[in-house]
């Protein structure tokens, strides 16, 4: 059985009393050390914070994107070395917020991935479509597309997958229309076998989130997908009752 992960992603919310509120719900919500993991993506501005109130739990954290040069005149930027200086042992990469609003390509997705394997930083890659390309078919080309760049990626030499893959289709992100079960596990299977293009034993072990309006009463039923290995969620992260509920679907 692969392990599973609840991430949640605060994306551009909260200030410092809200780090500790919801990191401390997180920390007394009496889940089983570890299963799943469960991991905190919150601003830069808060990742010391959380460090500081999850440091010798079992609660994990990371940073929602890098750069990937190592220092100098970036302005702005955060790079891998200060990822891991603040603790993090994840960093979401190719979010599709950052592709859309920021306009990240799948080239310069690929170099950040590549600054935080060097890192020592476990990349959650995030594909997914939009609704205008599921609504024409072209789910699977832009899957496809997107994996392409990352899959290569895969330290071969190793028995675990070096990164974790999230499939968040754009049209489920915030609209509180989730993916059902039966789609997502679709995805996920399409993601798989993509991998074992590569490697079937990495395939197996690859971690695969969903994520786009996972809420605590739709969560159980995702993971009860054979593919569906935990989640990636947004907005029900910044609500403890809700986040821990979906923690709890996952153990
Ligand atoms: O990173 C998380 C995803 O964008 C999902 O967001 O749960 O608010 O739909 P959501």
């Amino acid at each position: 059985m692969r392990p599973t992960m609840v991430a949640g992603n605060w994306k551009m919310n909260g200030l410092s009393g809200d780090a500790v509120h919801l990191t401390q719900a997180i920390l007394h919500a009496g889940l089983e050390p570890m299963r799943p993991e469960v991991v905190i993506f919150p601003p830069f501005t808060l990742l010391h914070a959380v460090s500081q109130e999850a440091k010798s739990s079992a609660l994990r954290w990371g940073g929602q994107n890098l750069f990937w040069e190592a220092s100098g005149a970036y302005t702005g930027e955060i790079s891998g070395a200060m990822l891991r200086d603040m603790g993090c042992r994840y960093v979401l990469i190719g979010h599709s917020e950052r592709r859309q609003i920021f306009a990240e390509s799948d080239a310069q997705i690929v170099q950040k991935i590549k600054a935080a394997l060097l890192s020592g930083l476990i990349p959650v890659v995030c594909v997914g479509e939009t609704e205008a390309e599921r609504a024409q078919g072209l789910t699977d080309a832009v899957l496809r597309r997107q994996l392409e760049a990352v899959l290569p990626l895969l330290n071969l030499e190793a028995s675990q997958p070096n990164l974790i893959i999230a499939y968040e289709p754009v049209w489920a992100i915030g609209t509180g229309l989730s993916a059902s079960p039966e789609q997502a596990q679709a995805v996920h299977v399409f993601i798989r076998e993509l991998a074992a293009a590569y490697s079937a034993q990495l395939a197996r072990r690859l971690l695969l989130l969903y994520g786009g309006s996972v809420k605590g009463n739709n969560a159980a039923a995702l993971f009860d997908q054979a593919d569906i290995d935990g989640a990636l969620v947004g907005g029900a992260s910044l609500q403890a009752g809700e986040f821990i509920q979906i923690c709890h679907a996952a153990e």
